[in-house]
């Protein structure tokens, strides 16, 4: 068969923000069939994949029997809860279903090597391989440096900014996890969801250093920045109150022989300057990438109103899509956990459809 022709079986497990994503593309491309789809939540058993995506019945009905899942015969799983547990990811790949996540690992990075030995050896009793994927980490801070250092001479510096408008382009339920409206001082003594994301996000300065054959010595964060409102600032679900926490920058930098590589801003703000104490403008949501060097250069990557003039921020999509469109590679590569680094430039199938 030709690899054009060639379909791929696919389960989602878990129907959040990305998942769903899943589900409508899986519903759609020519490339997948959607054979099976695992829910937590008790109120979307039962019902029809495409009235929890939003679109057309798929024929295929949400269960949240793990046990019913594992049992099936699927090419892949696209495994996008929460939090991945690295025993269920194991089974899965002993079930012989490839696993492709949003959730977790990405790269063997010191904070992830050990738990990727298991990772491993599953891959080995199963003949089957594992990927991690998304827009940050897994694209916009490993994939895209990665691609600008080819038409470089000499790499200085890297800095990845990550630029989100809260409350235009996030679901609101980031206000409160992200701790947007709390006291200054409260904020910044208590960890934050970002801070805690460290590891997963230094995944992908070790995959460019990787990539650039140096060695990362050390990853450090700064003091977390924060901006406090001016004035009350509104959102759907209530107010963030003026003089509290209504904008932070983190700041982590990977240092190789003792100075910065790769400095990774991650900048979260829910006003612009005028509601905001100091004034932070950042601009428009967004990732860029600034490489210093010989030559120096930049690249954004931005959402694009549509021709009828909606917007929505694709940041679910990309990630969905980052992860969804290396399936078929990893379907087809030998067992393994395989990081961007092994797969090297994935063939995505099934996106021009004419
Ligand atoms: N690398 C990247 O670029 C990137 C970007 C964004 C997100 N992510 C990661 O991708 C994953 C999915 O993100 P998401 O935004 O889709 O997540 P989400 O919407 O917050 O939740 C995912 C799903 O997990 C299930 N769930 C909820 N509570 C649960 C519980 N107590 N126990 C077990 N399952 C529970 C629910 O499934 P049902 O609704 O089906 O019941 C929920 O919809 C996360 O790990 C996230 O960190 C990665």
């Amino acid at each position: 068969m030709s690899e054009s022709a060639k379909t791929y079986r696919v389960i989602q497990w878990m129907t959040g923000d990305v998942g769903q994503v899943g589900v409508r593309h899986f519903a759609g491309s020519p490339v997948f069939d959607l054979v099976g789809v695992l829910v937590h939540s008790k109120d979307k058993v039962g019902k029809d994949a495409g009235e929890i995506a939003g679109i057309a019945p798929t024929g295929v009905v949400a269960t949240n029997d793990i046990k019913e899942i594992v049992a099936m015969d699927a090419d892949c799983v696209f495994y996008t809860p929460i939090i991945m547990d690295t025993e269920t990811v194991c089974r899965l790949l002993r079930s012989g279903k490839n696993v492709v996540t949003t959730s977790g690992f990405f790269h063997p990075s010191p904070d992830f090597r050990d738990a990727g030995e298991a990772i491993r050896a599953a891959c080995r009793d199963g003949g089957t391989s594992f990927h991690g994927g998304g827009i940050h980490p897994g694209y916009a801070g490993d994939i895209l440096p990665l691609t600008l250092a080819r038409v470089m001479s000499r790499i200085d510096t890297i800095q990845v900014y990550e630029v989100v408008n809260v409350l235009e382009d996030a679901p609101i339920d980031h206000i409160d996890w992200m701790g947007f409206g709390k006291d200054r001082d409260k904020f910044l003594t208590e960890p934050t969801i970002l801070g805690l994301g460290l590891p997963f996000f230094a995944q992908s300065m070790y995959m460019i250093a990787d990539g650039l054959g140096v060695t990362i010595d050390e990853v450090t964060a700064a003091e977390v920045d924060v901006a406090t409102a001016v004035e009350d600032i509104p959102h759907d679900e209530g107010v963030i109150p003026a003089g509290t926490v209504a904008a932070q920058r983190h700041e982590w930098t990977g240092w190789v022989d003792g100075a910065p590589l790769i400095v990774f801003h991650a900048i979260y703000v829910t006003a612009g300057p005028d509601q905001l104490e100091p004034a932070w403008d950042w601009g428009k949501t967004r990732y860029e990438i600034v490489i210093e060097g010989d030559t120096p250069t930049e690249l954004t990557l931005q959402g694009v109103r549509r021709a009828d003039g909606t917007m929505t921020h694709p940041g679910y999509d990309w990630t969905a899509m980052g992860a969804i469109n290396a399936i078929p590679d990893v379907c087809d590569a030998a067992p393994g956990w395989l990081t961007h680094l092994d797969l090297g430039l994935i063939r995505p199938r099934g996106l021009v459809r004419r």
